[in-house]
């Protein structure tokens, strides 16, 4: 009988193949499945079957390059979008977001990238650099920022003990909202649903763009709008030179009325792996770089720029009313497909791997939807230096070496002495917890300092 029911599910769901498969197994098994294949939303199920029929590439007359204010400007703009920003963290109207749902894969660490160590002196790993640096922050708004943490069913468990382990970082715990990420199932060629055991779906995280929904599902979003917040500082958890609920992007973002804000920095180079912020048929929007045609990543500018330089950086505000909007369905994000083996059950011949697709939805595919858009171009120095790889570019290694850098800058704005060799090079390692500063304006106390050689500096 149940194994009739499941098979009557599956048929309905136009899944002739499991259909039959489902009258094979015996009631516990069948049972199991049913449970599993329930959750499945039949109109999603069409959605992405008719997104794997019409894969959507950007032709290259469709872009253009995006207008962005640049930080430093115009100091009068920034000034005043600081203390518009200030007051908005003062009045308790912002909270940041990290999302850490990712596995983390090319960095070839076990466990949630969130645990990585990357204080250069300390070891601080990138959950407590950004748990401190809100801290930090709150101590500067006079309360507490709300944190929403987005897992993923993979990390979820291993992340909050991580956060119990270590006391949260001194943060207050009814002020963290962990949620987990969605999944959605995987399809082989045919639009008929893949089984990851005998009974049970296959299924992949549904990618940061599902972050709006979760964050509203998990019922944390609506929590935080009884707080009174009204927009959502979001940043990746594989950043930890992120300038947290930075009040001059919120500022502008407040006093352009814009929905969604974003940082940028000038790409590194055509080959950079970062996506571009661009004019899409018209519309703000990011092409990744995976999607930019070659002949557009390397093309320059009269000045021997390039025209498509504006790296996303993935920091973003967003405005909380566009959040109900995207995650009630009323605007709906595009799928990104993924083809490629996935490790399955196979009906007939059992466990296996087969060519598949698995979906996914990009945050900032939401750029376009956005009523009023506002994007900033800032220091790559001073607020991008990703842990990606486990060597080279973008590596722990490079960030270390880059946050020693910042960290040094910062205490020579106040007119601090920091042994350099004679290429310039930083003599010995420095760290500076965000506890103790944020940036320059926090070291007022070092000035002039004269800090000894051969000593490392860990403040
Ligand atoms: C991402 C951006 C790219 C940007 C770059 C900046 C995408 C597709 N591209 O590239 O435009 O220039 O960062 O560093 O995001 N995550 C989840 N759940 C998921 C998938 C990812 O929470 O299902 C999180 C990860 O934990 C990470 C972030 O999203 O914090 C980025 O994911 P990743 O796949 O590493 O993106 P990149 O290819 O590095």
């Amino acid at each position: 009988m149940d194994s009739v029911r499941t098979a009557e599910l599956l048929a309905g769901l136009g899944q002739n193949r499991l259909a039959a498969y489902a009258l094979t197994l015996n009631a516990a098994d069948a049972r199991e499945l049913l449970r599993d294949v329930a959750s499945i939303d039949s109109e999603l199920l069409v959605q992405l079957q008719s997104a794997l029929r019409c894969r959507s590439t950007v032709a290259s007359d469709q872009l253009e390059p995006l207008p962005q204010v640049r930080r430093g400007e115009d100091a009068a703009k920034d000034a005043a979008a600081r203390l518009l920003g200030e007051r908005l963290l003062a009045e308790g109207k912002v909270a940041a977001f990290v999302v850490a749902g990712g596995q983390g894969s090319r960095l070839g660490a076990s466990g949630p990238k969130g645990q990585f160590p990357v204080g250069a002196i300390s070891g601080a790993s990138l959950f407590q650099v950004f748990a401190e640096k809100l801290l930090h922050c709150g101590i500067k708004a006079g309360r507490a920022i709300p944190w929403c943490v987005m897992t993923s069913p993979e990390n979820d468990a291993e992340t909050q003990a991580f956060f119990r382990e270590h006391a949260h970082f001194g943060l207050n715990p009814a002020n963290i909202f962990f949620f987990q990420q969605g999944t959605l199932p995987a399809l082989d060629d045919d639009g008929q649903l893949l089984l990851r055991t005998a009974t049970s779906l296959f299924r992949s995280p549904d990618g940061h763009g599902g972050s709006l929904r979760a964050l509203t599902s998990s019922g944390a979003f609506q929590e935080l709008r009884k707080r009174g917040v009204e927009h959502i500082f979001y940043f990746q958890v594989d950043n930890p030179l992120v300038d947290m609920c930075d009040p001059v992007l919120l500022g502008w973002h407040l006093s352009e009325h814009s929905e969604f804000s974003s940082k940028v920095v000038p790409k590194r180079n055509a080959e950079e792996k970062v996506g571009v912020l661009a004019r899409i048929n018209g519309a703000a929007g990011v092409i990744e770089y995976s999607d930019l045609p070659a002949a557009l990543r390397d093309s320059r500018d009269e000045s021997g720029q390039l025209r498509f330089r504006a790296g996303n950086i993935a920091v973003h505000v967003l405005d909380c009313g566009f959040v109900e909007r995207i995650a009630s369905g009323s605007l709906q994000l595009p799928w990104h497909l993924a083809r490629k083996e996935i490790a399955c059950f196979d009906p007939t011949t059992g466990p296996m791997t087969r060519v598949g697709t698995k979906f996914e939805l990009f945050i900032f595919d939401a750029l376009p939807l956005a009523q009023g858009t506002f994007v900033m171009e800032v220091e790559r120095s001073a607020e991008f230096s990703p842990v990606k790889n486990r060597s080279g570019a973008d590596s722990v290694e490079t960030c270390r070496r880059d946050s020693m850098e910042l960290h040094a800058a910062w205490l020579e704005r106040v007119g601090a002495r920091i042994p350099r060799n004679p290429d310039g090079s930083l003599a010995l390692s420095i760290e500076i917890s965000p506890r103790t500063a944020l940036g320059p304006e926090d070291l007022e106390r070092y000035r002039d300092h004269v800090f000894p050689s051969g000593q490392d500096i860990l403040l």
